[in-house]
């Protein structure tokens, strides 16, 4: 039988709790998930890819059928390469609705049969950025709960 696999793209700098939480809640739809670091342009990241891939891989040891990526070029075309039939983006709030639907739409447009599939995550986490997480981190103040705690201790070292 066919495997329903979905990739999780992202920039992944660095990975946070809402994102395990999305994860997870994929791999109650999916056979497979594949979390993709994908180089976005518009970001100057402060952890380097290999750094953001061996956090995301503590963070989700212990989860079965996830794979752990990295890609260049188009996200249809890595998911038609892995033969997957959907992507994974995470809602958060309404802000997230303008890009993520102009995102969802022009990846429809390059390659019709890979649809992108929303899920909200855990309330908790709804006002969550890596962004926000860097910033707190920055200026001493705790993201304990609400990053990895590999996450946590990677982010102490980094503004140590
Ligand atoms: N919990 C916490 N934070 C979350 C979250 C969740 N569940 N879901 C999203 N976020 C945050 C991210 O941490 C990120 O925060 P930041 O902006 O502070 O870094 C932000 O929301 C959204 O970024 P992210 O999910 O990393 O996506 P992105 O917008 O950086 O990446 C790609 C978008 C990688 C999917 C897109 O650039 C892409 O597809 N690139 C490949 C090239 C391509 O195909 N382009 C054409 C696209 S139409």
């Amino acid at each position: 039988m066919k495997k329903n696999i979905a990739v999780y793209p992202g920039t992944f700098d660095p990975i946070t709790n809402g994102h395990i939480d999305l994860i997870k809640r994929s791999l109650g739809i999916f056979d497979e998930v594949i979390i993709a670091l994908a180089p976005n342009p518009k970001k100057i990241p402060l952890f380097t890819p290999d750094e953001r891939l061996g956090m995301i891989k503590t963070a989700t040891k212990g989860l079965q059928n996830v794979k752990i990526d990295i890609f260049n070029g188009l996200l249809v075309d890595y998911a038609k390469k892995k033969k997957a039939n959907a992507i994974i983006r995470g809602l958060r709030a309404v802000s997230d609705f303008e890009y993520e639907f102009q995102m969802a739409l022009m990846n429809r447009r390059l390659d019709n049969k890979i649809e992108t599939v929303f899920l909200m995550p855990s309330e908790e986490y709804s006002y969550l950025t890596s962004s926000i997480i860097k910033e707190i981190a920055a200026f001493k103040g705790s993201v304990n709960g609400l990053v990895p705690k590999i996450v946590a201790k990677k982010l102490n070292k980094k503004f140590e």
